[in-house]
């Protein structure tokens, strides 16, 4: 089984290289889940619901999101009929929306969690205990589990790694919006990359104006962060999983741009 992770998009230079490069994706390696991380898919922050529903037109199967989850209003008015949409699971009780999904393969049934770190990043419940709950969950029905760790520091995320090896198909980190070379399988099954990367404007910081972002490294002011367009990129993953015990056999990464062309 094969699944592709696409991480974070941003803004509309990110949407479009979704709608260029996902027919492509498909094409080449014929995944059968496709997640999606959109917490910066409208224009930097946050997902719509208009922008959701493209995502699952073009064929992913569940968006994640994270920190950014909520910076668009349109979130509150869809979260709740919205199936294939999970925030982080350790936010806390009471917050709207899942952190837990299922998705329907052929090969079977994959789980889907999203958890946030909290380091440098707010005070949430526990994210490794918040992970024991929901795998003990999914494991009921699957043992086919993916986990997006939404999560600044990199020794938070090699934790996880560690702490859900053998547990879960794979751990791969978003957020950092810069992609890992790290991709591995540890050594009891599980699929892991600290960070996916993200999908949007190569020449920007982080997918956002540099110019913007450099002002404020350079003043004291308040910058408004906006999400030109330019050259682009796309950043993703490529785990294949065992159907029956749910380890990871392979994981590769994908890097689209303009200086590492992937379909020649
Ligand atoms: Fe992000
Ligand atoms: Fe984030």
């Amino acid at each position: 089984m094969k699944l592709l992770f696409i991480g974070d998009v941003v803004g509309s230079p990110g949407r479009k290289m979704v709608e260029q490069y996902l027919p492509k994706l498909k094409a080449k390696h014929k995944p059968s889940a496709i997640i999606v991380n959109g917490e910066n898919a409208a224009g930097g922050k946050g997902i719509t619901g208009k922008i959701y529903r493209s995502f699952l037109d073009q064929g992913a199967h569940v968006i994640t999101l994270g920190n950014h989850a909520w910076d668009n209003r349109d979130i509150f008015e869809f979260i709740d009929e919205a199936k294939s949409l999970v925030r982080p699971a350790n936010f806390p009780e009471g917050t709207p929306g899942k952190g837990l999904v299922y998705v329907q393969t052929e090969h079977g049934e994959v789980a889907i969690i999203n958890l946030q770190g909290r380091t440098f990043l707010p005070a949430i419940d526990c994210p490794f205990k918040k992970a024991d709950e929901l795998i003990a969950e999914a494991l009921q029905r699957t043992p086919m589990i993916f986990v997006d760790f939404h999560a600044e520091a990199t020794s938070e995320k090699q934790a996880m790694g560690w702490y859900l090896d053998g547990r879960v198909s794979a751990v791969v980190g978003t957020h950092t919006h810069v992609q890992t070379a790290d991709a591995r399988i540890l050594p009891r099954g599980t699929a892991y990359m600290t960070d996916v990367g993200m999908t949007g404007l190569y020449d920007g910081i982080l997918g956002v104006d540099r110019e913007a972002v450099l002002r404020k490294f350079l003043t004291s002011l308040p910058v408004r962060f906006e999400v030109p367009e330019g050259r682009s990129q796309l950043n993703a993953v490529l785990i294949h999983i065992e159907p029956k015990t749910g380890k990871a056999k392979a994981i590769e990464r994908v890097m689209i741009n303009d200086d590492h062309p992937y379909f020649e």
